[in-house]
């Protein structure tokens, strides 16, 4: 036995304890804090006192305390963690180190999280299906609005149990008082965020409350760290929890038979089980199971399987096959907890690749709700979700989907939300449950359609979206254009921003939440227009690419283009025809695009127009040629 355990064993008596004869499963922990809280420090030390750290390196790491400058025979444990520390901030993406110990009475599996504040959502992304957290407290310092934020996303992860764990107590003089202060400001927030909360003063540089009862605060009565841990009773439904089976992929028996792949990511599979698709109801048994050393009878969850079905069923990437009392809910709309990790903001309106076990799909966030206060823990009213805050939203997708609300099943529950133009991961989610809203409706298969109506009137329908810096020439080109389709005998119709914001949007003003909501409702009404065949002229500043590729996407299968109306914006400011940007340079107008508001310039308009070059009739003339080209006017 190594000293480390041996002291271990002298402070916890072995023969008290006993050993336990079936080891319980090993206990997740969540470690949350910054590295100048100590959290190196303390996790290097406990894996350093469990015995996690092999001779060589102990041998190792004592030189290494020594040339670092710790005092004499102290060790500094931080130096096993630190060097990983570094690595993440050359290369954020590796986010969660896993730390592996195991004492007499238990085996842990440490999740250690970035520390920085602008890392906090990778903690909510790696962590999943942890069991306690750790949150650590600088006395010194005294709680940090990252302890919060910490803490809320223990909560929504589901981690019940966190232990407070206020570190360099040897700063403070050990002073009871000082821990007092601590868990009294904290515990507010724990009791809104429903944690079940225990504060341990420790110092991790000393070793005091971690491993051993410290002898500097007498005055201290609980257990120690890592006492705490061996000791922390956490149910478990592993066993008796229903069969989620998410379908990553399919493949062929030599046979020719359907073979469908996944990983099980909750209860258990038998050979002979009869399952349900979650999405269709389709019912079958399992009539081949198939584990990574081949044919098994059953399987449990984690593990990877194949299966071939009776009766077979046409399944593909995403559909969920479950057993068991529980359903998995199966809704096209949903409400989560949104951790927003992205500049720029979340908005409502907004469209995105949806990422929830092995299904892909779009998703669009319908409403926030609010946001999490990290202080509080409260609900506060947000339109407006900036990088770091939580929010809570209702998403929805197109189609039906199966899910479980993220405290049930992590693997079901939890999802990434991912920018479709850039590729990269905004947010992650956790949903709370299912909205019946989108439940009980039915897109209605209708007889007339867009080619029958558009047969009656003789013509084609399009879409012809205008987009550019108020003056830049929109509306005048929008109404030349539509003077010359008129003269051509085609039905049109034209939305104008202006004249949309009086009557349907009136509601809506300029931030960017109203903006997406206004592009969004436009969206709508000019796919009713163009199903009804007529040709949808819009002009809007519509100054953001992400709410512009919505609309594009809100009109997939319908003639869309869209037409850059381009001026520089000192020759939109010359010509003001409103005189608003003189009102917005006099402080009277906010959030004025081209000013104080963005106009993000379309990378591959179907036309760009100059018209600080071209007369507006010029150019309407140019987009008439334009679209009889594209077979739209003759
Ligand atoms: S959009 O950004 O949501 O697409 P929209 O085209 O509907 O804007 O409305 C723009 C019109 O609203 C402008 O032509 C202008 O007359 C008026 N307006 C009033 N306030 C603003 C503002 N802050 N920014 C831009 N346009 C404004």
């Amino acid at each position: 036995m190594n000293p480390v355990s041996a002291a271990y064993h002298a402070v916890f008596g072995e023969t008290e304890h006993g050993l336990p004869t079936a080891r319980p499963p090993a206990l997740r922990i969540l470690a949350c804090g910054a590295v100048d809280d100590g959290k190196s420090t303390l996790i290097g030390r406990l894996l350093y006192e469990s015995g996690a750290v092999p001779d060589d390196q102990r041998v190792a790491l004592a030189a290494d305390s020594r040339r670092y400058g710790a005092a004499d025979g102290e060790i500094d444990f931080a130096l096993l963690t630190d060097g990983l520390e570094a690595e993440r901030e050359r290369n954020i993406t590796i986010d969660v180190a896993y730390r592996y110990m195991s004492t007499a009475r238990r085996d842990f599996i440490i999740a250690d999280t970035p520390g920085h504040e602008q890392y906090t959502a990778n903690m909510a992304t790696g962590a999943s299906q942890c069991e306690v957290g750790i949150i650590l407290v600088d006395a010194v310092r005294g709680l940090r609005p990252q302890t919060f934020r910490h803490a809320a996303i223990c909560s929504i992860l589901g981690i019940r149990h966190v232990v407070l764990a206020v570190n360099k107590m040897d700063g403070v003089g050990f002073s009871q008082a000082r821990l007092g202060q601590i868990v009294e400001e904290f515990a507010l927030a724990a009791k809104h965020l429903q944690l079940d909360m225990v504060a341990i003063p420790i110092s991790a540089r000393r070793g005091d409350n971690v491993v051993s009862i410290s002898a500097a605060m007498p005055w201290y009565q609980g257990v120690t760290l890592l006492q705490y841990l061996e000791q922390l009773e956490v149910p478990r439904s592993d066993g008796e929890a229903s069969l989620r089976l998410p379908i990553q992929g399919m493949s062929r028996t030599p046979e020719g038979e359907r073979l469908y792949t996944g990983t099980i990511a909750a209860g258990g599979l038998s050979l002979g089980d009869r399952i349900k698709v979650a999405v269709g109801g389709a019912e079958a048994v399992i009539q081949r199971l198939i584990g990574s050393e081949g044919p098994v009878e059953r399987a449990e969850a984690g593990t990877a399987v194949a299966v071939t079905l009776t009766p077979e069923i046409d399944l593909g990437r995403g559909d969920l096959l479950w057993s068991g009392p529980g359903a998995p809910a199966c809704s096209s709309h949903f409400s989560a907890h949104v951790v927003w990790f992205a500049e720029p903001s979340l908005f409502a309106g907004r469209d995105y690749e949806l990422r929830l076990g092995t299904l892909t799909s779009a998703v669009t966030v319908t409403a926030i709700r609010g946001k999490l206060d990290i202080i509080s823990g409260a609900r506060i009213a947000a339109t407006e979700i900036t990088r770091d805050e939580i929010a809570i939203c209702h998403l929805a997708t197109p189609g039906m989907i199966a899910f479980d609300s993220y405290a049930q099943c992590p693997a079901t529950g939890g999802f990434l939300l991912i920018n479709r133009a850039t590729g990269e991961t905004v947010a992650a989610g956790m949903v709370r449950n299912a909205l019946d809203r989108g439940s009980n409706l039915f897109a209605q298969a209708l007889t007339i359609d867009r080619k029958a109506r558009e047969d009656l009137l003789g013509q084609k329908g399009a879409v012809l979206w205008l987009t550019g810096l108020s003056g830049a020439g929109k509306s005048t080109i929008a109404d030349g254009l539509e003077r010359r389709l008129h003269a051509k005998r085609k039905l049109t119709i034209l939305l104008d921003g202006d004249n949309v914001r009086l009557g349907l949007n009136r509601d809506l003003g300029f931030t960017e939440g109203d903006r997406v909501e206004n592009l969004r409702r436009v969206a709508e009404v000019a796919r009713l227009m163009v199903d009804a065949g007529l040709i949808v002229l819009c002009s809007f500043i519509s100054p953001f690419a992400a709410d512009r590729a919505m609309v594009r996407e809100r009109l997939a299968g319908t003639p869309f283009f869209e037409i850059f109306v381009d001026a520089p914006l000192d020759i939109c400011e010359q010509r003001d025809p409103k005189g608003l940007y003189a009102k917005a340079r006099r402080g009277e107008i906010r959030n004025f695009t081209g000013l104080d508001s963005a106009y993000e310039q379309p990378s591959a308009p179907d036309l760009h127009l100059d018209t600080s070059r071209y007369g507006a009739d010029e150019l309407a003339d140019r987009i008439v040629r334009f679209l009889v080209e594209q077979g739209i006017a003759t």
